[in-house]
């Protein structure tokens, strides 16, 4: 799959990516405030709804975005955390909302997976390369297999990225000199192509401090395979452990004033996969990541130089635990002060 999410193909998304948030935006526009973390989620998961299944078939997209709301909107972090919450009570609890979501979402997928195979069409999708994919002996990739690739990838690609872009919207509007150096740098570019806000070193350094000061996954789990010695502790096969995020990121020893949300001090250097972290590492790092800072680049950059906002409360808003990501505690509202 690392093809898809990399070089050429990636930046194919690049156009793509602009329209939906300039169109989400326009959208909104008679309203006089917005919620940025509904915004960044509707354009968040169009972004991704088109990549993974091709934009040909409204329809079909605004299907599939729906059933995935349906999914977002009924999960809550008891559902990840209490088995005690797993049971059914006439249709009702939390977890058959859940449930109902999940096999709604799973029939819509299994239509769209069908579809794709009897046409044969080929595409430059996300699912068409599923659908062609076999395993190592030749074998075409089962139904079941494709099914749980698409939601993982639904899952993964969009949530992260709309809580990421919120995060960014209320640090820049917050500090006004990190703010006043990325408007003057957009407003130096040439044109607002897509590649060009992408390759924007301070517009790329401030979705890297935005990931620093609030990482969306704060645990990236393992599971011991082998005994392992770290410092005085003596860890056992099976153990679950996973690198304290948070604490690398926010170790003085590394960055300077770490509460401070500072971009320039990712334009000034770089930093280590130890000492920066949030997209996990190893074999198991998250295979969007490139995917993931493109579009928070493009999508940040275009609407910024489009519109004035401003917050609607100034009280900080602080991390909550949503599922296994974390967000932020209200969905920061912005007010608009019309076109740049
Ligand atoms: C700001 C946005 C994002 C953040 C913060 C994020 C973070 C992460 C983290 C921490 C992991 C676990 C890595 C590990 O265990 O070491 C992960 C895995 C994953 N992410 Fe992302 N992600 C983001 C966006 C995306 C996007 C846009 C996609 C897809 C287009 C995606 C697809 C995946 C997949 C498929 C995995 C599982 C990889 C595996 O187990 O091999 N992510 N992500």
């Amino acid at each position: 799959m690392m093809p898809m999410f990399h070089g050429d193909r990636m930046k194919a998304y690049g156009e793509s990516m602009q329209q939906i948030a300039i169109e989400r935006l326009e959208s909104n526009r008679g309203q006089r405030e917005i919620l940025t973390l509904n915004l960044m989620t509707d354009i968040s998961l169009e972004i991704i709804v088109r990549s993974i299944f091709g934009g040909s078939d409204p329809n079909l997209v605004a299907k599939l975005i729906q059933a995935s709301q349906r999914v977002v909107a009924s999960s809550s972090p008891l559902l990840f955390f209490s088995r005690k919450t797993h049971f059914s009570f006439l249709g009702l609890t939390p977890w058959d909302r859940w449930c109902d979501a999940k096999k709604h979402l799973h029939r819509c997928l299994e239509e769209v997976i069908d579809k794709r195979k009897l046409s044969g069409e080929p595409g430059d999708d996300i699912l068409s390369l599923l659908c062609s994919a076999t395993y190592e002996d030749g074998q075409p990739i089962t139904r079941e297999h494709i099914y749980s690739e698409l939601m993982t990838f639904l899952f993964a690609g969009h949530e992260t990225t709309a809580l990421t872009l919120t995060w960014a919207m209320y640090h820049l509007h917050r500090n006004p000199a990190a703010f006043l150096s990325l408007m003057q740098e957009l407003d130096s570019l040439e044109d607002n192509a897509p590649a060009r806000l992408a390759s924007a070193p301070y517009l790329k350094a401030t979705v890297q401090e935005t990931l620093r000061i609030n990482p969306i996954v704060t645990e990236t789990l393992r599971k011991l395979k082998a005994p392992l010695q770290l410092g005085e502790y003596h860890l056992p096969v099976g153990m679950a452990v996973a690198p304290a995020t948070v604490l690398a990121h926010y170790n003085p020893a590394t960055y300077d004033d770490p509460e401070s949300f500072r971009p320039e001090r990712f334009v000034e250097r770089s930093y280590s996969p130890f000492e920066y972290m949030p997209f996990g590492g190893g074999h198991r790092r998250c295979i969007g990541a490139a995917f993931a800072s493109y579009e928070i680049a493009i999508v940040l950059g275009s609407l910024l130089k489009r519109f004035k906002f401003e917050l609607v409360d100034t009280a900080p808003v602080v991390p909550k635990r949503r599922n296994v990501t974390i967000g932020p505690s209200t969905a920061v509202p912005l007010r608009f002060l019309g076109p740049r």
